[in-house]
């Protein structure tokens, strides 16, 4: 992969100045001079409307930014995605997780090869088997029906699945645990209120080498088979993987693993039999339903011109406050308490695809790349963190997401005003002098907010299978667009290597009883503490 370095463009430079120009402008005035900017800023799409009015941005803004655009080939390198191009250059693969979501019977190429196939027909058997637990056609070994699913995997084999479940809610009478960690309480949590008999584990693992995958598995594996016997394994696992044959080597039947392919990355694998979970326990059509949403915000991104593409002109004004507003953090709050786990799933899909110190051309970076992500539940974040969002001197733009119908939650006058109430306070601050100065009391520089901090709000229709769907690959494509701004591959993460490599020494040390010579003294010091109990 060429890449260009995005500093040295002239659309770069170009932004820098507008930047300057632009630095003694509020947000609000913006509104004043331009009665129309709600709707000039605002995008839908699929269920969902984009608001950038509270952005600091002009049209003229987002004109250059598109100028950036272009000069970094984001038309092409879209092309290149959906054609199945090897894009993902450190792994020599696809990124065609569009591929996944498409029920159309178009062809999807990668490596001389049409993936679309074995999409449809790995589809129909998520389909078959999900409808067989719902139904209890499919037994465990004694012959009862599944009252639970247990999803073991991690990061992207847990994430998104995870999120989507407690989205839609499980309403098939089918219980969905999510167990990811390592330390060995969360798998005992789960398995302490499970009955073995009644239990169905899905093993999600791309790789199938995981370590807190395959120890969990194992685990869950000693725990079934201590009370049903060696037998029970396979009429209570199946597995998820790329690696068919570490899954046999597990004791799960070649029948009972549904297939992964390289071209998927992991916090992209939702969409894939990843999601089975969500399958069994959301049901079939709400999987379905989400494929749909998902799969119309794919069609909008790869055809909607630049300039009117969600994802696009999400993604630029990401990096115009990241890269020429110094923005290292981003806060994402659903006010939406089943959208509590959004932010999770946006950590590692746009810290994992983006947090990268070199190009694609192998190039040390020259700029900032992904922001830190983080963010929760929104009407409990008010009460804790957003008090430095509001006053401290760091600029941190929030992007709100809520329902226009809140469905069944009775409170969602009080859900939507605190929504709304937020994004104004940060746009319009509260100055000093309005604050009116009690008997005896000088607060008002402590009460007074500087207000002009950026946000973008998300108004869902509702929160449905659809719109959902829709928001995680607006979220996708957003983090693809910047990733191709930044000149970096969006689709490996190397960096997560090195931890794995060395816990796996250190625990070596442990069972040796000792640290190694060489070791740094904190390393050491801790090692000893440890084994000292
Ligand atoms: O360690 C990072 C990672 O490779 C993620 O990218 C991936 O989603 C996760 O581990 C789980 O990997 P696997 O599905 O192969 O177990």
């Amino acid at each position: 992969m060429t890449s260009l370095d995005p500093t040295q463009t002239d659309a770069w430079a170009a932004l820098v100045r507008h930047r300057d120009a632009l630095a003694g402008t509020q947000i609000r005035s913006l509104f004043e001079s331009d009665p129309d900017r709600f709707t000039r800023f605002s995008h839908t799409q699929g269920g969902l409307t984009v608001d950038l009015s509270k952005q600091r941005v002009t049209v003229e803004t987002v004109s250059l930014l598109l100028d950036l655009a272009a000069a970094m080939n984001v038309e092409d390198r879209r092309a290149q995605m959906f054609a199945g191009e090897t894009i993902n250059i450190t792994e020599n693969r696809a990124a065609l997780h569009v591929a996944l979501r498409d029920s159309s019977g178009r062809s999807y190429m990668a490596d001389g090869v049409d993936v679309a196939p074995g999409i449809a027909a790995t589809r129909d058997r998520i389909a078959e088997f999900a409808q067989s637990v719902i139904d209890g056609s499919c037994t465990g070994h004694t012959g009862q029906s599944f009252d639970r699913v247990v999803n073991i995997g991690i990061g992207g084999s847990d994430l998104g699945p995870r999120c989507v479940v407690t989205a839609l809610g499980t309403h098939c009478g089918i219980h969905a645990d999510f167990v990811a960690t390592v330390d060995g309480n969360a798998l005992n949590d789960v398995l302490s209120v499970a009955d073995p008999a009644r239990t169905l584990f899905i093993v999600c693992s791309k790789s199938f080498s995981t370590q807190e995958t395959k120890t969990n598995a194992d685990a869950a594996k000693r725990w079934l088979t201590g009370v049903l016997g060696a037998d029970a394994v396979a009429a209570h696992f199946v597995a998820v993987s790329a690696n068919p044959d570490e899954a046999a080597a597990f004791g799960i039947p070649q029948d009972n693993v549904f297939p992964m392919w390289d071209w998927v990355g992991g916090r992209y694998s939702l969409w894939s039999a990843i999601g089975l979970a969500v399958a069994v326990g959301c049901g079939q059509d709400a999987f379905d339903r989400l494929l749909t949403g998902a799969h119309a915000m794919d069609q909008h991104f790869e055809s909607a011109p630049l300039d009117q593409n969600l994802p696009v002109l999400a993604g630029l004004i990401n990096v115009w406050n990241r890269n020429f507003w110094d923005c290292p953090v981003l806060v994402v709050q659903p006010y939406d308490h089943r959208l509590r786990l959004l932010p999770m799933h946006l950590q590692q899909l746009v810290m994992e695809s983006n947090g990268k110190g070199v190009t694609g051309s192998s190039d040390a970076v020259s700029h900032a790349v992904a922001p830190v992500v983080f963010g929760g539940s929104g009407s409990e974040s008010q009460h804790s963190f957003m008090q430095l969002i509001h006053q401290s001197p760091m600029v941190v733009p929030v992007e709100f997401i809520v329902s226009l119908n809140g469905q069944n939650d009775p409170n969602r006058d009080k859900i939507f005003a605190n929504t709304l109430a937020q994004s104004e306070a940060l746009m319009n601050g509260l100055p000093a002098e309005e604050i009116s100065q009690e008997s005896g009391e000088n607060l008002a520089a402590h009460k007074s907010c500087p207000g002009n901090r950026p946000s973008s709000t998300i108004l869902l229709d509702s929160l449905s299978p659809e719109t959902l769907g829709a928001l995680l690959v607006f979220y996708e494509h957003r983090t693809f667009v910047e990733g191709t701004l930044w000149g970096l591959n969006s689709f490996d993460q190397w960096g997560v290597e090195l931890g794995k490599h060395l816990a796996s020494g250190l625990l070596s040390d442990i069972a040796a009883g000792h640290a190694r010579a060489g070791q740094d003294s904190s390393t050491a010091g801790l090692l000893a503490a440890y084994l000292a109990q």
